[in-house]
């Protein structure tokens, strides 16, 4: 078993590269499948979680090859829309559920076993049902297993009740070869959700409106192969940005879209840390001491619920009485045990975390219990007093590249050891 040994106490200082967004990739890759040709995908991040997704589509018959951080993905092939053989490999992730909208848009016709991804809270995946019923299949869950087949695929009107990313993916999935034009209003406008819309359009499909509330698709009858560059990922970005602030260090982190991290930026200014553009970058100086704040998760472009984890880990040693309100997935307190081993102040009222600052964290043996989880672990351990070790490493290989080499080079005492 590996784990991550992290010598606390020294700022971080230099320059780190993003790399494409995990959740945009896990969405461009299937999206691949509805056009039966081959795609090239550039800026891909070497994650598990892109081995996995890779993995299922070459059984499902897509041929796929990588060079570096290009995606070959060849889907003229047929590719099987029977899912049902690779139930662990698709129960083991959430972006799983992608084949669900890539495959019924090109054949019709999909058998996905239902995802799985971080215990968060509560994932139903009604939302995207609701909007496949509305282009014309019939969906049944059997088993385990998303049944869906139509004679034909025709546009509509799609109100999501929620405003959800993987639907509002799905449904794009979903709609881009369907006869006639489907709006849905209510839609997610994260930064991935642009990505994949500019993808399909690179591809000839007809979207206009991804990023506003509404997106409104005008169905084509085929699509063909393209290059796209993936976008950079906001929450890797978010990640080191909070970690040169708790160190109080001076990073520069580069490959950013610097207007994506607005709502992480505001933050980090109201904690005390200096934040400045550079070209495509954004220089992170950390205070002396971080003042605390308040922050509530929303949907993108508020403050990302994927980045509450670890900011929780710079409240717990700002000046002050800091407060979380997570808005978006009610489980998404698990790692507080592990900051209360380090010492943490925390105490959790449903969805509020109320978290007073503490002089310093003390170095302890602590957990990732899910991805962000992970990354805010390793943050924690980055300013602890002592050395900490960070067990279920897998969760952060998941999303993060090069974690600890990134870390190192920015002067971060880390290392993998294997147990
Ligand atoms: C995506 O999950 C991301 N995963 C998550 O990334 C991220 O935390 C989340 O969006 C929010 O930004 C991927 O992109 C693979 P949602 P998703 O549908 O699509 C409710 C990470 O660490 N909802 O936007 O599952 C749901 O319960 C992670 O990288 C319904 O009620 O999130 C939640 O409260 C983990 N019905 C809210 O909507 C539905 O049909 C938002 O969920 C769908 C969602």
């Amino acid at each position: 078993m590996e784990k991550l040994k992290i010598e606390g106490g020294y700022p971080l200082n230099g320059v780190v590269r993003i790399t494409g967004a995990k959740n945009a990739v896990l969405g461009l890759i299937p999206a691949a499948v509805l056009c039966g040709c081959v795609n090239t995908l550039d800026n891909v991040p070497d994650i598990d979680d892109v081995d996995q997704i890779v993995s299922i589509l070459e059984s499902l018959g897509a041929n796929i090859s990588r060079k570096k951080d290009l995606l070959i993905i060849d889907t003229r092939d047929q590719i099987s829309y029977d899912c049902s053989p690779y139930e662990e490999e698709i129960g083991a992730m959430r972006a799983s559920y992608y084949l669900l909208g890539a495959l019924l848009g090109r054949y019709h016709k999909a058998i996905v076993p239902l995802p799985g991804g971080c215990a968060i809270g509560d994932r139903p995946i009604d939302q995207h049902i609701k909007g496949f019923e509305a282009l014309g299949a019939s969906v049944s869950i059997k088993h385990g297993q998303v049944m869906m087949e139509a004679d034909e695929l025709v546009g509509t009107d799609i109100y999501l009740d929620v405003v959800s990313v993987g639907a509002t993916i799905n449904i794009m999935l979903a709609a881009v070869l369907a006869k006639g034009v489907t709006t849905i209003e209510n839609v997610a406008k994260e930064p991935h959700i642009v990505d994949v819309a500019n993808f399909l359009n690179l591809m000839g499909a007809k979207i206009k409106g991804a990023g506003t509330d509404t997106i409104r698709i005008k169905g084509v009858d085929h699509l063909h192969g393209c290059e796209y560059s993936v976008v950079p990922d906001q929450i890797t970005a978010g990640t080191y940005m909070m970690a040169a602030a708790a160190t109080g260090g001076n990073v520069l982190i580069k490959n950013v879209i610097p207007r994506h991290m607005d709502a992480v930026s505001a933050k980090l200014k109201e904690m005390g840390a200096d934040i400045t553009s550079e070209g495509d970058g954004l220089r992170v100086i950390g205070p002396e001491h971080l003042k605390c704040c308040r922050v509530k998760t929303l949907p993108y472009p508020g403050f990302p619920t994927d980045l509450q984890q670890p900011m929780a880990v710079l409240m717990t040693i700002a000046d002050g009485n800091s407060i979380i309100n997570e808005s978006i997935f009610e489980s998404r307190f698990k790692y507080v045990d592990q900051l209360r081993k380090m010492g943490a102040d925390i105490t959790i009222n449903g969805r509020v975390a109320s978290i007073v600052g503490v002089e310093k964290l003390s170095a302890t043996r602590i957990a990732a219990t899910d991805l962000r989880a992970g990354a805010a672990m390793v943050v924690a351990g980055l300013v602890a007093d002592g050395t900490t070790t960070v067990s279920n490493v897998h969760f952060i290989d998941r999303g993060y590249e090069n974690l600890e080499e990134n870390l190192r080079s920015l002067g971060a005492k880390i290392e993998r050891v294997d147990v």
